[in-house]
């Protein structure tokens, strides 16, 4: 069987403490993890960083949020309960499943790398036609017809029907015969939809503007696979940017390059991102495309940008009966508003910086070291700093710049082992600046401050370090580059 090529990150981020299986002591029931110590710092520093690139520099975007929990009706209006649906089929002879759309989108891709447009298309109709009908006899007809196997045997193919499944998590709200049935919210989006008018008026927000949310969402996926790129349980990022109507494509190629530059200001390659146009549209959109990072397996999708049109609205409206409507006091005239939603999944934009980041070096004399090469916004640990030895004095002056800098950074005070494994050991958490306090400190109140990506030293003065790190550590330089 090929090699995972993902099992090189997923062993970094367990041995070092940024992901977890869940639940592993009972032996994890998959697609479910848990973020340790230095994982949870990444994240929370992604969070920050699309919160401020989205709320905190753009004046007419505000942030919001709401319950995970809502009213049934939310998702009754919003077509899940009725759309919401993934299609799969048992390989009868190996007992693997597969969902319909990846079986058909794979052998598209084969199609389209052989040049053999016409039918890669004539495939495309076909998968377009299976899906916005639901039909899944159609479906089982497609497998057979185009003699889609199972990839991984292709020789042992033999296809039970294909079933359809329903996304989202079904829970009570309330007890007894009060109980009704409600769902795990399977996007972040919907809240932002049904406060549409508290926010804009709380605000006091004129169109265009957006409304950001960071939080988590819920969908039961059937086949698990590629570590957190499909979860059930997940993190988005999504912002819903309210506009007039007609204005859908100029608000859509404009959120377009600002996510895009989103990314490469914390240092993803523009060669290892690109958009890709959908090739099935979800029941709400009437644009969309997918950006996509080249992770070790290919290119995957790891944010969605998506012209809504006024469909959540207006289907809001008609199922709550309340008005949802904006007065334009330029235009003078009520209407529903358009959306241009961008809807990131946090664990795969973690994922996708992760594995931008993660290099072995070789270092010669058949030396290597491994490094994570994170911005150093987003790094965990921000300042490592260590006494060169444990005695002598040198302990309680480390202490004391420790004490000085956690105040304003993560920080992380380490005295155990040799300076080298000290340094390597940080690399490989992306730790960027290494102080270490040795006997000439003691004499002049110098320090050095090591670089983790060249590993050069600079000697400094205790009374510059603050200052030196702010400048390598600012946020406005970073900030000013996404707008
Ligand atoms: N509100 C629109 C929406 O939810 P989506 O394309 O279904 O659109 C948006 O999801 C993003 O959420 C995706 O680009 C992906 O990054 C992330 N995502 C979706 N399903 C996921 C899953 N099962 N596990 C991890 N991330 C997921």
């Amino acid at each position: 069987m090929a090699k995972d090529p993902l099992k090189p990150l997923i062993s970094h981020a367990k041995e070092y403490g940024f992901v977890f299986p869940s639940s592993e002591i009972y032996g994890s029931p998959g697609a479910l993890y848990d973020y340790g110590p230095y994982g949870v710092e990444l994240k929370n520093n992604i969070k920050t960083y699309w919160w401020k690139a989205m709320v905190q520099v753009h004046e007419n975007i505000v942030g919001l949020d709401s319950s995970i929990l809502m009213h049934p009706r939310v998702w009754k209006a919003s077509g899940h309960v009725d759309a919401f649906f993934d299609f799969f089929v048992d390989n009868k002879v190996t007992g693997k499943r597969y969902r319909f759309d990846h079986l058909v989108e794979e052998r598209i891709a084969k199609l389209e790398k052989k040049g053999k447009k016409e039918e890669a298309e004539s495939l495309r109709q076909q998968l377009e036609k299976a899906l916005s009908e639901q039909n899944t006899e159609y479906m089982y007809e497609v497998l057979i017809k185009n003699d889609i196997r199972d990839p991984e045997s292709p020789d042992k193919t033999e296809w039970t029907p294909v079933r359809h499944f329903r996304l989202m998590f079904e829970t009570n709200l309330g007890a007894g015969e009060d109980a009704i049935t409600a769902y795990l919210r399977p996007e972040t989006a919907q809240g932002i939809f049904v406060n549409f008018l508290n926010v804009q008026k709380t605000a006091r927000q004129k169109i265009p503007f957006g409304i950001a949310q960071i939080g988590k969402a819920f969908r039961n996926e059937l086949i698990a696979r590629q570590f957190v790129m499909r979860m059930r349980e997940f993190e988005q990022m999504e912002m819903q940017f309210f506009i007039r109507p007609g204005e859908d494509e100029h608000w859509f190629e404009i959120w377009k390059e600002k996510r895009l530059k989103w990314y490469k200001a914390i240092g993803i390659p523009e060669e290892k991102l690109r958009i890709k146009p959908h090739d099935h549209l979800a029941h709400y959109a009437k644009a969309a495309v997918d950006i996509e990072y080249k992770f070790p397996m290919g290119f995957k999708e790891i944010e969605g940008i998506h012209a809504r049109t006024n469909f959540d609205l207006s289907r809001h409206q008609e199922f709550s009966g309340k008005k949802l409507q904006y007065f334009d006091s330029d235009l003078q005239e009520s209407y529903v508003p358009h959306v241009v939603e961008t809807s990131a999944g946090l664990d795969r934009v973690f994922l996708a910086i992760f594995s931008e980041a993660l290099t072995i070096e070789q270092l010669g004399g058949g030396k290597q070291r491994t490094v994570l090469k994170l911005h150093p916004i987003l790094a965990p640990i921000k300042v490592a700093v260590f006494p060169l030895v444990k005695k002598d004095g040198l302990p309680e002056k480390a202490r004391e710049i420790f004490n000085q800098l956690r105040f304003k950074y993560m920080c992380f005070y380490e005295e155990k082992d040799s300076i080298g494994r000290r340094y390597r050991r940080h690399d490989a958490i992306g730790t960027p600046f290494c102080i270490t306090i040795d006997y000439q400190t003691l004499e002049d109140n110098s320090v050095t401050l090591r670089d983790r990506d060249t590993m050069q030293q600079e000697r400094i003065h205790i009374h510059e370090l603050e200052q030196r790190l702010d400048e390598l550590l600012d946020w406005k330089t970073l900030l000013q580059k996404v707008v």
